[in-house]
């Protein structure tokens, strides 16, 4: 089977400023660029690990290094509405509040602005949800793209936005463990969908590979023991390694790429890649999943997954 469009590249920022160091992002960003990637994600409260003196340094980093190296044609994806860094649901998705950011943004970005993403909302609320539609279209007349991340209530957005019109852009967890696609039905084949999460975190499929800074560890994750879905995807490894003429899938992190490079509707595959050499791991699986078949793979890992979460 052919793939209509393959996904692209999104390179994540949620760990800039915390596990992942200023020279580090500016490592990342040098790398893929210049292998000719260009969309990066952020959110105003990146990253987020409840410490106030970091609000918004992730976007902080990326704006520095788009000055140091006068960059005119990256994609920014700017996720906004959160107001702190604490974790806690509080935000603001008001129309008046979303056109201040649209400006804010563009100030600080200019031509490399490329996507306004609403994020987070648990609101039911029908006009104020109308209204942040609003603004949203007011974006994209103004030739942005139009994004969700974390909405409880898809079917409203779905249904509000027929009068409206947008083409979302949709940012889900999306792995091997656990997918927020199904919650997203009402948008189906109507949104072009991203995941993140693709490691789970930053699962590893052998204990030993955790260390002291990895972050899984800073997310509160459990590093000491194999994760239960480690042996069962040693399996599916083992089976699929038995094609030959391909490069060889070996880790968690294969496997999350393949699963979400081949699920449907998807456009884009966030990275959250700690460091240069990881990320050159990522991108060249990546270009093994655009060049050869791996849908025997996503079909093994997605029965898999329909056991781990039926
Ligand atoms: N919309 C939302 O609500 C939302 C939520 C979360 C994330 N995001 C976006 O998605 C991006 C990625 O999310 P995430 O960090 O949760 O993703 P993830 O892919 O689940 O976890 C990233 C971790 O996986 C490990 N990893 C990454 N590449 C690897 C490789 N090639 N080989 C081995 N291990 C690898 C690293 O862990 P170690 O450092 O321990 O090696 C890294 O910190 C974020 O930066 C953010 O931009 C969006």
């Amino acid at each position: 089977m052919n793939e209509p469009h393959a996904p692209t590249l999104v390179l994540g920022t949620a760990m800039w400023g915390w596990t992942i160091s200023p020279p580090t992002c500016f490592d990342l960003l040098d790398h893929f660029y210049q292998e000719g990637f260009r969309e990066v994600d952020s959110a105003t409260n990146y990253p987020i690990n409840k410490k106030p003196e970091d609000f918004r340094k992730a976007e902080a980093i990326l704006q520095e290094w788009i000055q140091v190296n006068n960059i005119q044609d990256l994609k920014v994806m700017m996720k906004v509405g959160s107001i702190n860094n604490l974790r806690t649901p509080e935000n603001n998705l008001s129309k008046s509040f979303l056109l201040i950011l649209l400006d804010e943004y563009g100030n600080l970005f200019g031509p490399n602005l490329d996507t306004l993403m609403i994020h987070w909302d648990n609101r039911s609320e029908e006009n104020e949800i109308r209204e942040s539609l609003e603004a949203l279209k007011i974006a994209q007349e103004a030739g942005l793209r139009a994004g969700l991340s974390g909405i409880k209530h898809p079917e409203i957005y779905a249904r509000i936005n027929e009068a409206i019109g947008l083409k979302f852009r949709i940012q889900i967890k999306h792995n091997v463990l656990y997918s927020d696609y199904p919650r997203y039905e009402s948008l189906h084949g109507r949104a072009g969908f991203i995941p993140y999460g693709i490691n789970a975190g930053g699962i590893k499929l052998d204990p030993k590979a955790y260390n002291e800074s990895s972050s899984l560890k800073a997310r509160g994750g459990n590093t000491e023991e194999e994760h239960p879905i480690a042996a069962p995807l040693r399996a599916i490894l083992g089976q699929a390694n038995q094609i030959k003429g391909r490069p060889a899938v070996s880790n968690f992190n294969h496997c999350g790429m393949a699963f979400a490079f081949h699920s449907p509707d998807v456009e884009g595959i966030l990275l959250g890649a700690s460091r240069v050499s990881q990320l050159a791991e990522s991108i060249g699986f990546y270009r093994a999943l655009s060049t050869y078949g791996y849908l025997d793979l996503y079909q093994s890992l997605n029965s898999l997954k329909n056991k781990f979460t039926p």
